[in-house]
């Protein structure tokens, strides 16, 4: 059977990883600057996370959402006390698109309304209210053009006041730092004016946290640099380290009955015990913390330069370059063994690494730059 040809890959075969290191098939060494799509928080394979897995994997490694399962209150406990959102609800899912699907359903039960606002190079996904919401045609099928769904550009609050006016708004959805999009970010202001204009006219505000979310950005959550409360956080990618889990975080306003939300893989005990691991070792090791110093480093490193901005946070940056970056990444790969990332913006490589990198591994990240340039 042949596999169905969506991906466009690099000709390298990871077989095994440590840490910031990605080894091939042939023993080569790659620096992971990419974290598998900021997917890697705690770095790969961290013994705690191995341990934990292997031990849940030997007494259960699965069962339903029919039964109790403690594990899940104990994760809720967990993320509550790292992002100070204890008074928040959880459910789980496995995945980001399936997050985001789950915060819109649940903005619409809450409001009654069907229209969702999103914003200029947004990525939420690829399901069908996720996509619908995601401004790139290319993905969007005929059938999900049902969804209503309208585009606004960031830090126009007069736009966005124009169309929650008209009360059919059951969302309004951003990410505080563009992942897919090439690392922009809405002003501190403007993020104030979206809550209180959602909250005016009755509009949930939903913060994708999918990809700068579990302290990369440098706070635990990435709008936390802002004093808001959405009313939907979803979650995902750095959650599980690897594991695939995600989930949503729902305002105590939002109430929950009974069949209202499910799944049958969601918050299984596996996917609790990578989350529960991830929080352990992100607490332990200081990660947040570390974020902002390499954040710090990677700036001024970057300094040295001409011609390159800085985009983004903590650990979800870019470097915007004045021409396309596709084949600096391939030598970047090729030559040096280094993985980075692109984005729809062509021009922004894109740096995504576990969050246990080092200033000694991004050092030898500018200088495989310098010699590439
Ligand atoms: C901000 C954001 N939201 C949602 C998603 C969708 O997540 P997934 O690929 O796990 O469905 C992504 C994936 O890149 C993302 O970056």
């Amino acid at each position: 059977m042949k596999l169905f040809d969506v991906y466009p890959r690099y000709d390298v075969t990871p077989v095994r990883a440590e840490d910031v290191y990605v080894f091939d098939s042939q023993g080569k060494r790659y620096l992971d600057l990419y974290g598998g799509h900021a997917v890697i928080s705690i770095g790969h394979s961290h013994p705690h996370y191995v341990a934990s897995l292997q031990d849940q994997l030997s007494n259960l490694g699965f069962y339903s959402n029919a039964v109790q399962n403690p594990l899940q209150q104990r994760l809720a406990d967990e993320i509550g006390a790292q992002s100070c959102l204890n008074d928040y609800q959880l459910f789980l899912c496995s995945s980001g698109a399936e997050a985001i699907e789950n915060a819109l359903k649940m903005a619409s039960f809450h409001t009654g309304k069907k229209r969702v606002i999103a914003f200029n190079h947004a990525f939420h996904g690829r399901t069908s209210a996720a996509v619908a919401a995601t401004d790139n045609k290319k993905i969007t099928a005929p059938l999900n053009q049902q969804q209503a769904v309208c585009f606004l550009p960031f830090n126009d609050l007069n736009k966005l006041e124009h169309e929650l006016q008209k009360g059919d708004v059951c969302a309004v959805i951003f990410e505080p730092i563009q992942g897919v999009g090439g690392l922009d970010q809405p002003s501190g202001a403007f993020i104030l004016g979206m809550e209180k204009l959602c909250l005016q006219y009755g509009a949930c505000l939903i913060a994708d946290e999918v990809q700068s979310g579990f302290a990369r950005s440098g706070t635990f959550f990435a709008f936390q640099n802002t004093q808001i409360r959405p009313h939907i956080i979803t979650m995902a990618k750095g959650m599980g380290n690897g594991f695939p889990v995600g989930g949503i975080l729902i305002h105590p306003d939002l109430k929950a009955s009974y069949g209202l939300l499910g799944t049958t893989f969601g918050g299984n005990h596996m996917a609790c015990r990578a989350a529960l691991a991830v929080l352990d070792v992100l607490k332990n090791e200081n990660l947040q913390r570390h974020a902002l110093k390499m954040e710090i480093y990677f700036r001024k490193q970057a300094q040295k330069f001409s011609d390159v901005t800085v985009k983004g946070r903590g650990l979800m940056l870019g470097l915007a370059f004045d021409f396309e970056v596709g084949p600096l990444r391939k030598s970047l790969i090729e030559k040096h063994h280094i993985f980075t990332g692109g984005s729809s913006n062509k021009n922004v490589l894109r740096i995504l690494p576990p969050l246990t990198i080092q200033t000694h591994h991004l050092d030898q990240f500018f200088t495989a730059l310098n010699e590439s340039l």
